[in-house]
């Protein structure tokens, strides 16, 4: 157990709206506070923080928690390494008192240090005269890198060979588990051995933001397949929510960030002087990272590969960062399949030039469907005005539109008034239809949530609606918590029957009989983010009725043990109490 005071200083010293003022945009309403949830796209703000109670709950979504839970779930922490997270902003020092540190079988630390480690051993090896030869002819004259660059990426190099990272790490001290959950090394199926995952290729290093390395890209130096292996997500890692580069474009990205798809390309970029540059990591961008990104910058520059695959991606991307809010840019690139070609082929001042001719997404979008019509005839200026009235809907701002209108009313040669009649015909229906889609997912994600955080619920019900009910009001009320510590309330950790449930009951109640007492926030040690959004959200829905007293938790608790028992009946195959328990119910009903 981690110590009280800590939890209880770092809840005094981070008050919550401060920190989460850091990542959220926090308007008043009434004592609280609210703004667009940082967890789920939308909007309108559904996400609140409670200052009084120090907690906050996104009504749309389900996130919920304490201070510590937030940080747990915006910086993608475990629970201890929010804390410290936390403990450092405040400039708390923490024991480093490993004992209670981790519960997960590998830990985060572990992979990261993991991860250094097999770092320096491959830029060793790319740097060795004999090992390195193949890897650094093939990045200094295949892909003109210079020293400089190659070493501020940290790259290195994986040896041909099965067992060199492998011993290495065997020799640090490594176990056989840790080394496969890090995803460095794999285990033979024949015959049980451990083997290096990477060999024979060049390795890119992927650092957060906090400058620790979470997986490695590894790429071979000709055509054979796989062209890159990459880690998979590991107890350190999850591809969705990083991004390669963002440890150094972090520091230069306030105006603009220029996102791409390849190592290679992020590199060429920061090599030419444009230290903005971010790449995603060998799959498409997710709604975390236009989320991720939105908290670095204002403006995105899609830079994808100029095939179809690249510009099919590149419209994918616009809408997800669209919808967190960024302005949003695209690069064309002529003559060049991608950035890191075009800067060799054309210099950094034409590759600047460039951006300066980035068009805006509307701009993209315009060319892309006066690409598709013809446009001499009536036939196709209708298509087009139709295609265009419709995606001109779509966007937020009114003098935006306006712009938009006049802008599309003169390439198509038609007249203004009548293509912004049809905008805003489309209007109500394109707003309706965001709004449709912003609660159909604030609704699917609610439900998958409640599923994964409480899978037993669905079985009865009945039961886990008195569940919900009696731990809403045993997480809120010290006076229920009292009575049924006292056994006043007979209630135990059997009665309940979803697995969550009994877990959530069993901990508040050991929390209230020990020294300190019950506190919200100590909840999070034993809990995943989720289940303490989950948790809020139980109380929240406790919260908006009128009555909590004593004999509201009695008639809970009546109609848990009732279902207990009718569980029980049936699990011990006793048809016959059970049917004659049916009669006299029956009866009763009969008889009022
Ligand atoms: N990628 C991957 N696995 C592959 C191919 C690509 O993970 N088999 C990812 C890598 O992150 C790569 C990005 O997708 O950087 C873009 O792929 P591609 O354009 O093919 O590679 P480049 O980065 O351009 O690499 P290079 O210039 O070295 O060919
Ligand atoms: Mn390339």
């Amino acid at each position: 157990m981690i110590p009280r005071e800590i939890i209880d200083e770092i809840c005094y010293r981070c008050d919550i709206e401060d920190v989460i003022s850091s990542y959220v945009t926090l308007k008043r309403a009434g004592s609280n506070r609210n703004g667009l949830c940082p967890f789920h796209s939308e909007k309108s703000p559904s996400f609140t923080v409670f200052p009084a109670t120090k907690s906050f709950y996104c009504f749309g979504c389900g996130a919920g928690g304490d201070v510590i839970t937030f940080i747990q779930k915006i910086e993608n922490l475990d629970y201890v390494g929010s804390l410290e997270f936390l403990a450092a902003r405040a400039g708390i020092s923490i024991p480093n008192d490993t004992a209670y540190m981790e519960k997960e079988t590998v830990s985060r630390k572990r992979v990261y240090e993991m991860n250094l480690e097999a770092a320096k051993f491959f830029r060793n090896c790319l740097f060795d005269p004999v090992l390195g030869t193949e890897g650094m002819t093939y990045l200094a004259q295949r892909r003109g890198m210079s020293g400089a660059v190659i070493k501020r990426f940290g790259l290195g190099f994986a040896p041909n060979d099965f067992t060199m990272l492998t011993k290495h790490m065997r020799q640090r001290g490594y176990t056989e588990e840790e080394l496969i959950a890090a995803f460095l090394c794999g285990r033979s199926q024949k015959t049980g051995r451990l083997f290096d995952l990477f060999r024979n290729r060049i390795i890119f290093p992927v650092i957060d933001t906090a400058g620790n390395i979470v997986a490695f890209g590894g790429r071979v130096m000709d055509d054979s397949k796989p062209k890159y292996l990459n880690s998979s997500d590991t107890p350190g890692f999850k591809k969705s929510r990083v991004l390669f580069g963002l440890n150094y474009a972090k520091a230069h990205c306030a105006e603009q960030m220029i996102l791409c798809e390849g190592y290679m390309d992020a590199i060429a970029m920061h090599a030419a002087g444009f230290e903005n540059a971010v790449a995603t990591l060998g799959t498409a961008i997710t709604q975390e990272h236009a989320r991720l990104l939105s908290r670095y910058t204002k403006r995105v520059l899609i830079n994808y590969d100029s095939d179809e695959a690249g510009q099919k991606a590149a419209n994918k991307a616009m809408a997800l960062l669209d919808e967190v809010g960024l302005e949003v840019r695209v690069l064309k690139l002529t003559g060049a399949k991608d950035a890191d070609e075009y800067i060799r082929t054309y210099g950094s001042d034409a590759f600047r030039s460039i951006i300066e001719q980035s068009r805006t997404a509307f701009d993209f979008k315009l060319e892309n469907v006066l690409a598709r019509h013809d446009i001499s005839g009536a036939d196709g200026k209708i298509r087009a005005a139709r295609e265009l009235a419709e995606i001109i809907a779509t966007v937020h701002s009114g003098v935006e539109r306006e712009l938009y209108v006049a802008t599309a009313a003169e390439r198509l040669g038609v007249s203004k008034e009548g293509l912004a009649n049809d905008v805003r015909r489309n209007r109500s229906r394109a707003v309706k239809k965001i709004k449709e889609k912003e609660s159909k997912e604030a609704l699917l994600s609610a439900r998958n949530f409640g599923d994964r955080i409480n899978p037993d619920a669905a079985k009865d019900p009945a039961a886990a609606a008195a569940e919900d009910a009696i731990l809403g009001l045993l997480l809120l009320y010290p006076e229920h918590r009292k009575s049924v510590l006292s056994g006043q309330t007979v209630l135990e950790n059997e009665d309940f029957f979803t697995d969550f449930g009994r877990r959530v009951f069993e901990a508040v109640m050991k929390m209230e009989a020990s020294e300190g007492g019950f506190v919200f926030s100590a909840m999070g040690q034993f809990f995943h983010a989720d289940e303490m959004g989950r948790m809020m959200r139980l109380t929240k829905e406790r919260e908006k009725l009128q009555t909590n007293d004593e004999a509201v938790l009695a008639s809970a608790v009546a109609s848990l043990r009732q279902s207990r028992q009718k569980r029980e009946a049936r699990q011990s195959g006793d048809w016959q109490s059970e049917i004659a328990r049916r009669r006299a119910e029956m009866k009763k009903k009969q008889d009022v």
